[in-house]
């Protein structure tokens, strides 16, 4: 333990090998195509990978870079490449299975084979981004869908997701209790849950929506020829850490420094990396990191980031309203970037690590670091003052 808060992962060797073990969870082929297929959405671009190099010279480090995924879509996520692109692949492959054929986005969009597409009901537990991001595929292919929402989801994020149609369910609970009841009432009902965490039995919606996080990370490899020595990626149930460390280890000559960051009430990723298995959370996810809130870890991702994130770190509650700020007010001459509270947690991370010495030797981070950020979700309700 190198402080209360930072902790190595024993398993993480640098030789370790991408195996086929990974490749099930997180399979780099393909993406580049899928890249391209998105090309016919026609609200998709590539989002910007911002430099802050004032802000990478304040700390010690020589240049910080944010993929800012506020811009997705005109969607403000990441979950916007998950859900959407899960329910496709759920559709696709039925009409697959019924015809032998390969469909196209525009086709299943157009309603090509109705007789078949028309049949899935769409279910999700989500804390808010998943959710309309399932929400907005279902619609995009004319599919009825229910959300379950936990109690603390925003009151503006279940207007989003009703905007798109979903029918949506308050649970009088945490996430967690979100998913159970979205599980008892899909089975009960023959709704087709894509979910982004996996349980016992079921991992292909969870592996579809991480195939479409890994999108992100191959625009991050396209544009930047130099490749990060370090990556911060907050972490939930694991979904979006998966899709980076796997897509990057994959595909990188050498593997970055992976660190998980989570919030201190919902750190089932810390203390899952302690006790070598998939562990409960200390808290009860009770954290303004609405997307971070899980008390669980997606099982599916350990041969990942169980095995592969080098470390894992907690940020507490009161430094994530600094980390917004700082990425829309930030130093001279750096681009302003908007974020919400589980956007700006791997920024929350990277500063926690940089203003403590241990940390930041630990981390073996240096004037020579080239740090990547996520910024996970863009401000969708108030500004940081
Ligand atoms: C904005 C944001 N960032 C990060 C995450 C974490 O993703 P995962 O649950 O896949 O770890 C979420 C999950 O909902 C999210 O909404």
């Amino acid at each position: 333990m190198v402080t209360p808060w930072l902790e190595k992962n024993p398993r993480a060797a640098k030789t370790l090998k991408f195996g086929r073990e990974q490749q099930y969870v997180v399979n780099p082929n393909g993406i580049p195509e899928l890249c391209e297929e998105l090309k016919q959405c026609p609200r998709h671009a590539p989002t910007p990978l911002h430099a802050l190099p004032a802000l990478a010279g304040r700390l010690g480090v020589a240049e910080v870079r944010v993929k800012d995924e506020s811009q997705r879509f005109g969607f403000g996520a990441f979950k916007a490449l998950g859900g959407v692109l899960a329910v496709y692949s759920e559709l696709s492959s039925a009409v697959g299975e019924a015809y032998h054929v390969n469909t196209g986005f525009n086709e299943v969009m157009r309603g090509d084979h109705k007789e078949i597409t028309s049949r899935y009901v769409f279910s999700t537990a989500s804390s808010g981004n998943h959710g309309r991001s399932v929400a907005a595929g279902a619609k995009l292919f004319g599919n009825r869908c229910i959300i379950f929402l936990p109690k603390f989801t925003s009151a503006e994020k279940e207007t989003a997701i009703r905007a798109r149609g979903a029918e949506v369910i308050r649970i009088d609970g945490d996430y967690d209790s979100a998913v159970a009841e979205c599980k008892r009432r899909s089975q009960e009902n023959g709704w087709t849950i894509i979910s982004d965490t996996s349980w016992e039995g079921y991992d292909k919606a969870p592996r579809s929506v991480m195939r479409g996080y890994c999108v992100l990370a191959h625009e991050v490899v396209t544009e930047w020829r130099q490749a990060p020595t370090h990556v911060f990626v907050q972490a939930g149930v694991g979904g979006l850490a998966a899709a980076v460390i796997g897509y990057l280890w994959a595909v990188l000559p050498m593997r970055p420094t992976f660190v998980v960051v989570e919030p201190e009430s919902a750190d089932c990723w810390f203390r899952s990396n302690r006790a070598g298995k998939p562990t409960l959370a200390s808290g009860n996810a009770d954290t303004v990191m609405g997307g971070l809130a899980c008390r669980e870890i997606s099982p599916i991702t350990w041969p990942v980031v169980g095995e592969a994130a080098d470390w894992f770190m907690t940020i507490e509650e009161d430094q994530v309203l600094p980390a917004r700020r700082l990425l829309a007010h930030p130093l001279d001459g750096d681009p302003a970037i908007a974020s919400g509270p589980s956007g700006c947690a791997g920024m929350a991370g990277l500063t926690r690590a940089c203003t403590e010495e241990a940390a930041f030797k630990a981390l073996k981070l240096d004037r020579h670091s080239r740090v990547l950020l996520i910024n996970s979700e863009g401000n969708l309700g108030e500004e940081p003052a």
